[in-house]
């Protein structure tokens, strides 16, 4: 029988953390090493939300020396505390990044780690998702600017960032079906009188939050006398455990460098 993949999860108190433990656990072909977390935490409490031990990223040396896979679902502030104590012990592991709301600063150290190991971010883990960031992509080429673009997003309150990194990723995939950056075409929200009506080649994002909403996309391609439209819903959190794991098992072994979920899924 081959090795079991031994994982640890960073962001173990969160939402998404506790779901990934019960789904290594429920999985004999994954062991679960143990979580980081924002301190380290008592042996009796970490085991009651699925973990054999949660440790600050100060505290995680022990756990990331065996370990064949990092799954990291936190907070930008506890990711970049685990790759400033654990670069070294993170060279060795295969690394699938989760955690949304990334500056560009953290994207640079992403580069970085995949200079000396397998890293895999991505601001969704659905497979549904991934395959709609292609179709937006090919569905911008053929429509061209003829077609104004908005995307609508809704996310439970507690999300902080907005509008989310899959609304981003699908309009960098739409953009660059267009042949342009993101940065050059974006547009965050409509309020007031701004004076002039939509600019031709916008891309417009739309955020909206409450409740208990795990994730809802929109891409809308609006024309003059038809209107297409992607959509995704997202039903339960497991659907980005479930995504996180088949990347973790992908990315082992991989020689050093940045992948994708399109490598994944053979999108690429
Ligand atoms: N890529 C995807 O497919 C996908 C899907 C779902 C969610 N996400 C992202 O994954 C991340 C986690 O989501 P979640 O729903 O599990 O969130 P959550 O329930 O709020 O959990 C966040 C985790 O990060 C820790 N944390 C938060 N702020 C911190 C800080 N300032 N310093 C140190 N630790 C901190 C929390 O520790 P405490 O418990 O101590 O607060 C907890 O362990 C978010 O960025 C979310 O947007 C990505």
């Amino acid at each position: 029988m081959p090795d079991r993949l031994r994982v640890v999860v960073s962001g173990a108190t969160g939402r998404m953390g506790r779901a990934l433990a019960e789904m290594i656990e429920a999985d004999d072909d994954l062991e679960l090493l143990g979580g980081i977390g924002r301190t380290s935490y008592e042996l009796g409490w970490a085991t009651t939300v699925g973990f054999p031990a949660i440790e600050a990223p100060e505290e995680a040396e022990w756990l990331l020396r065996d370990c064949s896979a990092v799954i990291d679902f936190s907070s930008p502030e506890l990711f970049r505390r685990l790759v400033a104590s654990q670069r070294a012990h993170l060279a060795h592991c295969a690394l699938v990044v989760g955690t949304t709301g990334l500056e560009q600063s953290d994207i640079d150290t992403l580069r970085d780690l995949a200079g000396t190991g397998p890293v895999l971010p991505a601001p969704n883990f659905s497979v549904g998702v991934n395959l709609m960031v292609a179709l937006a992509e090919d569905a911008a080429r053929v429509l061209g600017d003829d077609y104004d673009i908005e995307i609508v997003e809704s996310h439970h309150r507690r999300k902080i960032d907005a509008p989310s990194g899959t609304a981003l990723q699908l309009g960098r995939a739409a953009a660059a079906g267009r042949g342009v950056s993101l940065d050059d075409v974006r547009r965050d929200g409509r309020t007031g009188m701004a004076g002039e009506a939509r600019l031709r080649g916008e891309i417009g994002f739309h955020a909206v939050r409450g409740g208990d909403v795990v994730g809802e996309h929109r891409v809308m391609f609006l024309g003059e006398r038809e209107r297409i439209e992607l959509g995704h819903v997202a039903a339960t959190r497991e659907l980005f455990a479930d995504g996180a794991l088949r990347a973790a098992r992908w990315l082992t072994g991989r020689s050093p460098g940045l992948y994708t979920m399109r490598d994944v899924l053979g999108l690429a």
